[in-house]
């Protein structure tokens, strides 16, 4: 039988794996600009790990685990997300008596078995950040503001801002004695899941994939009218925050997220573009967690985070041909001209490598044109010319790409040229 890659899951090679390299680069930066450090935990995790911080009513728990028992009969799962496993850490290493805010970021793989399609994988990569300590609407509208930069700084354009608050818990406890009361008549016109969430966790009735069409659904009870004052003016303030730093926004009413851990105020950065089959995937999402330290047997830990994904948004980077991730490198092409000079341009890449500069050669063609696309594919800055004339006149033709130059210079002229220090000038 034929070796194929896992249904929903991805290989990247060349400028693939530049564009995953070149949003992981960018979007770690900023968290640094930020004061996030980063976190790296483990691929497993005890399965309990999500069952008690995303809720065992959420899809993720009760469809999407890759869960499993290891040769000592312990339910592993592979992280489905990373949120549960940065509190699970921070309780676990009771970083929580550290005063002040603590702010972590993450990339790396997260699984879960979901239908593949467009934008929804079995592997995918998150990138998010998780902050910890100090609860302020300042702080919730500085955190979406960090990732509108993130996802501005990589160029992905066609977004929206959706936000909503799912108050805190009295809030929430009002409002689902409300919905329950509201669908009590209605449950046959439900689907199976929302009939079983109806009895667990009637808040995840609205963000059913299933019934989201359903008039009974546009009609039932929002959350707004159940608001206690505090959580009200809680979502208020961040709402002119977000106004204050320059952020376009849309307030979606029934948006309570997929994982049950959140309380107060959740977003997400949704792919606004009609004309794309990507068109209203989230690229972005999160919201504050307070609740959720308490799951882990630790203190009540205000927290706030969100998580991106990345390969949604290197698929809405392909579709946009949005290209900003092929940087412009300082490499270097040799180019040789004749039988002699394959050996002199050999010697003159390994001169330019050691004094540590990227160059690259063609070893084996003599005719220009797949030297030149050796250097396409490089996207070189710089490409070095050398002929049987150049060898016997101790020279080179440099063209610069960028400046659009073209410039023969000695041979002993190239320590100067490429800044190069302490070696001896260089001659064929
Ligand atoms: P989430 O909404 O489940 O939240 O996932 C966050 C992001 O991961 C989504 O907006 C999407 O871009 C990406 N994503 C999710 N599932 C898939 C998939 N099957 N294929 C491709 N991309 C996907 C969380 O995971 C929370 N932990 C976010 C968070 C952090 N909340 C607080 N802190």
């Amino acid at each position: 039988m034929k070796i194929t890659k896992i249904k929903g899951t991805l290989d990247f090679t060349g400028n693939e794996a530049v564009k995953y390299r070149y949003i992981e680069k960018t979007c770690t930066n900023i968290a640094k600009k930020f004061g996030f450090s980063e976190i790296i935990t483990p691929i497993i995790e005890q399965t309990d790990c999500f069952v008690r911080a995303t809720g065992e009513a959420s899809d993720i728990v009760q469809k999407e685990m890759y869960t499993f028992l290891d040769r000592g009969e312990r339910s592993i799962t592979l992280r489905p997300e990373e949120t549960a496993c940065v509190m699970r850490h921070f309780v676990e290493n009771k970083k929580y008596a550290n005063p002040g805010l603590t702010k972590y970021y993450y990339f790396g793989p997260m699984f879960r078995y979901e239908r593949p399609q467009a934008g929804r994988y079995r592997q995918f990569t998150q990138l998010g950040v998780e902050c910890y300590g100090n609860e302020n609407p300042l702080m919730d509208a500085d955190i979406i503001n960090m990732a509108w930069q993130m996802l501005s700084s990589i160029g992905v354009d066609n977004l929206k801002i959706c936000i909503n608050t799912i108050g805190g818990k009295e809030s929430r406890a009002k409002y689902q004695v409300a919905l329950k009361e509201y669908f009590a008549d209605k449950l046959d016109e439900l689907c199976p899941d929302c009939k079983v969430r109806y009895q667990k966790n009637p808040l995840r009735m609205l963000d059913c994939k299933v019934d989201s069409g359903l008039e009974i659904m546009a009609n039932a009870p929002k959350i707004k009218d159940y608001l206690e004052d505090c959580d009200k003016e809680y979502f208020d303030t961040i709402l002119t925050y977000l106004d204050a730093l320059g952020l376009k926004y849309e307030i979606s009413e029934r948006m309570v997220r997929g994982l049950d851990y959140y309380t107060n105020d959740v977003f997400e950065i949704i792919y606004d573009n009609p004309k794309s089959q990507l068109n209203g995937l989230a690229v972005c999402a999160g919201g504050r967690y307070n609740d959720m330290g308490a799951e882990f047997d630790g203190p009540t830990i205000q927290a706030i985070g969100f998580a991106m994904g990345v390969e949604r948004l290197m698929a809405i980077m392909d579709e946009a041909e949005n290209t900003d991730y092929l940087e412009q490198n300082d490499s270097i092409t040799v180019i040789t001209l004749g039988q002699n000079a394959k050996l002199a341009g050999v010697k003159l890449t390994n001169y330019l490598r050691k004094n540590n500069l990227h160059a690259e050669i063609d070893y084996a063609a003599n005719s220009l044109k797949p030297q030149f696309k050796l250097s396409e594919r490089m996207n070189a800055r710089y490409i070095i010319i050398i002929g049987e004339d150049e060898i016997a006149n101790q020279e080179m033709t440099i063209k610069d790409t960028v400046l659009k130059t073209e410039t023969k210079i000695k041979c002993s002229e190239l320590n100067k040229y490429f800044n190069i220090e302490g070696s001896i000038d260089y001659a064929y």
